[in-house]
């Protein structure tokens, strides 16, 4: 797709049902991302998200994947700690959640990791810039590749990445002019989060993209629909309706056929005068 100009969606997905929906919508890429801890657990950022927890959400998207291509990230020290570690935890990731292919963040240091996990047979999609991950190191959720030094850091991360032969890069948090000139210099597609329009793909948190997520909204993010303030207003509706009676109609139930119906009234009848006590 790189090769012929034509660009690579891409979005997180962590259930079936919202996995189907972007299936079907033609979205390219799925990825099971580590973001599953903050959208979907509420919790402060990834750090917490285990081996365990991306194979479960994993085999959830699975049955719900027809033709995208289906990424699972691997968590926090998971990959970090040794590479006999790293091989093993993503080869469960497609043994058992059944993903094509796994994401991990990190640039030079990552890439004798990747190398590890090519060799075994696994395909790695990496990932430079902001890495979540090592938020408490970085001090925040902060746009990378910023000054000179970070620039040649970043490109020599993003060919170290590649040359450990991953098909692949996620770039994210770096200006516009940096994550083109990086797009430029590899082979591999890059996938941009809050990386302008150069990169070959993008990426969304889908829950950020539809307005799910509606507590903070990074700059880089555009809403393309707004399912947080429609799912209120349903709920809301639904409390009254329930409240006020007024669901569900007897149209919105189970009834008898006419035999039946005959045979409970006289049930009905039998347990009113007290036989069945
Ligand atoms: O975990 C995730 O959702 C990600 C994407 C934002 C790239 O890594």
């Amino acid at each position: 797709m790189k090769e012929q100009g034509e660009k690579i969606s891409m979005l997180t997905a962590y259930d079936y049902t919202f996995a189907v929906l972007m299936d079907h919508a033609g979205v390219d890429v799925l990825l099971v991302g580590d973001s599953l801890g903050m959208v979907f657990q509420g919790r402060e950022d990834t750090l917490p998200v285990t081996v365990d927890e991306v194979i479960y959400h994993t085999r959830a998207v699975k049955r719900a994947v027809s033709h995208a291509l289906l990424v699972a990230d691997m968590p926090f020290l998971s990959y970090q700690v040794s590479p006999e570690e790293a091989v093993w935890n993503a080869g469960r990731m497609l043994k058992e959640g059944g993903a094509d292919a796994v994401k991990l963040e990190g640039g030079v240091p990552a890439s004798r990791v990747i190398e590890r996990m090519v060799d075994a047979g696994i395909p790695v999609m990496g990932h430079v810039g902001l890495g979540p991950q090592s938020v408490k190191l970085l001090g925040g959720h902060k746009v990378q590749g910023k000054t000179t030094k970070a620039i040649q850091r970043l490109l020599r991360d993003a060919l170290a990445v590649e040359a450990a032969g991953a098909f692949s890069l996620v770039v994210e948090a770096v200006p516009w002019p940096v994550a083109k000139m990086i797009s430029e210099r590899v082979s591999i597609p890059t996938i941009g989060i809050g990386a302008g329009p150069y990169c070959d793909g993008q990426v969304l948190v889908h829950a950020d993209m539809l307005g799910l997520f509606t507590a903070f909204q990074p700059h880089f993010v555009r809403r393309f629909a707004y399912l947080g303030e429609e799912s209120k207003r349903a709920f809301t509706d639904y409390c009254k309706a329930v409240k006020d009676g007024s669901f569900p109609t007897l149209d919105e139930s189970y009834s008898l056929d006419e035999s039946a119906l005959r045979e409970f009234e006289e049930i009905e009848s039998f347990i009113e005068e007290d036989h069945c006590l």
